[in-house]
């Protein structure tokens, strides 16, 4: 039988590897050198942890009984709320549920939101693994486009446009990943007018929220009154640790459609309970670790993209696009081939892996996109024979 009758549509991915990640598996087998531009699991990075802090912080005694809720336990939400109110931020804990990441807050946020078919809007260009969580909770993603002059903004016009009958919610990710851009005021009292008027919910995706390029502090959409708001966000960027699938969503908005929010997703957080005690009671303490973590990224974010406008200045084919916040950065690079071409022939002459514009659905050719927490030494050697090949 054919294995097309046997599962499911939403699993007929494409599932063979493509050209570059063919190239890269080949690179790596030959074991030749490789400098990885596109690391962005932080802790491969070198970072500095305190390992006695985080190891005895999973030891807590309390861990031995269980005493199952939907939310997570109070301690944690409460430590959730702390980081809230640090940023002036006030969020009950009733509103908080844990998760153990980001997409699986997002799961939970389509499935009390969306009926099969329904759609969501997402910023273009945006974060790849949005479609395969579309595709698992059956919902359809549309995309609106990101214009960039100087800086990045939203197309309000083309979000607009793009809203049917069937439009959900808007998904916000602040900053934004690859672009770096935060949602600004006027965007935010606008999106809040879209969606109050609309019935829509906002999405708002806030992993990179404390890694500010400059001195700022931009507004979080936790305490966001003036539209229905789910605002999700974690430890696996915030403190560095994503191997302790820890992370929450916050229900925000309207009283009355607040209330209904929460009822729903407490059914499908009891239906789960998926976060385990021990990383929940270690919660607090892997919050408290996040000032160190975030000083040193902080640090080597801008060292890097020091190192990166020196070097740009001293050609001229090559230029990159302002960024905000976040842990990477958008150049533009001449489109003289497809960006995985580039991206393959970066490998093969130069041992140097990027990722291609089209991995994060830019709307031409002639982008590259770059990590900007790997160590400082693989930065400079590989944005140097980057920049070498044009
Ligand atoms: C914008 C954005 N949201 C969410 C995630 C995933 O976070 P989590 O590890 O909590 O699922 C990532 C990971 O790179 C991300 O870039």
């Amino acid at each position: 039988m054919s294995a097309q009758f046997m599962f499911a549509k939403r699993t007929n991915w494409n599932l063979a590897p493509n050209q570059l990640s063919e190239a890269l598996a080949a690179h790596r087998t030959a074991g030749k050198p490789l400098l990885d531009l596109t690391v962005s699991n932080p802790t491969e990075c070198g970072f500095e942890y305190d390992r006695s802090a985080i190891l005895n912080a999973l030891s807590n005694p309390a861990a031995l009984s269980y005493e199952p809720n939907p939310r997570g336990l109070e301690s944690a939400r409460r430590a959730v709320a702390g980081y809230y109110a640090e940023r002036k931020n006030e969020v009950s804990i009733e509103d908080i549920f844990l998760t153990t990441s980001t997409s699986e807050a997002y799961s939970y946020v389509f499935r009390t939101l969306c009926d099969p078919g329904d759609e969501l809007l997402i910023p273009s260009p945006s974060y790849p693994l949005f479609d395969f969580l579309a595709d698992i909770q059956d919902v359809k993603l549309v995309r609106y486009p990101l214009l960039y002059d100087r800086g990045w903004q939203i197309d309000f016009h083309a979000l607009e446009q793009a809203i049917t009958p069937r439009t959900r919610g808007v998904i916000v990710v602040h900053p934004n990943n690859p672009t770096g851009h935060f949602a600004k005021q006027a965007e935010i009292a606008r999106l809040n007018s879209i969606c109050s008027a609309r019935e829509m919910a906002i999405i708002a995706d806030e992993v990179f929220l404390d890694f500010p390029i400059e001195e700022n502090r931009p507004a979080s959409f936790a305490a966001n009154r003036g539209a229905p708001t789910f605002t999700l966000s974690g430890l696996s960027k915030i403190s560095g640790l994503p191997q302790m699938k820890a992370a929450w969503l916050i229900v925000g908005g309207p009283q009355q459609w607040k209330g209904e929010a929460v009822a729903r997703l407490e059914v499908i957080a009891d239906t789960y309970l998926s976060v385990n005690v021990p990383v929940q009671l270690a919660i607090p303490r892997f919050l408290e670790q996040r000032h160190d973590f975030q000083k040193q990224v902080i640090s080597r974010v801008r060292r890097n993209l020091a190192e990166l406008d020196r070097q740009l200045a001293e050609q001229k084919a090559c230029a990159r696009r302002a960024v905000e916040g976040g842990w990477c950065v958008v150049l533009r690079v001449p489109a003289t081939r497809s960006d995985e071409d580039l991206a393959i022939e970066l490998l093969t002459t130069r041992g140097v892996s990027v990722h291609p514009g089209h991995f994060y659905q830019f709307p031409a050719e002639g982008y590259l996109v770059v990590s900007l927490i790997i160590s400082q030494q693989t930065f400079a050697e590989g944005t140097s024979r980057l920049l070498s090949i044009f």
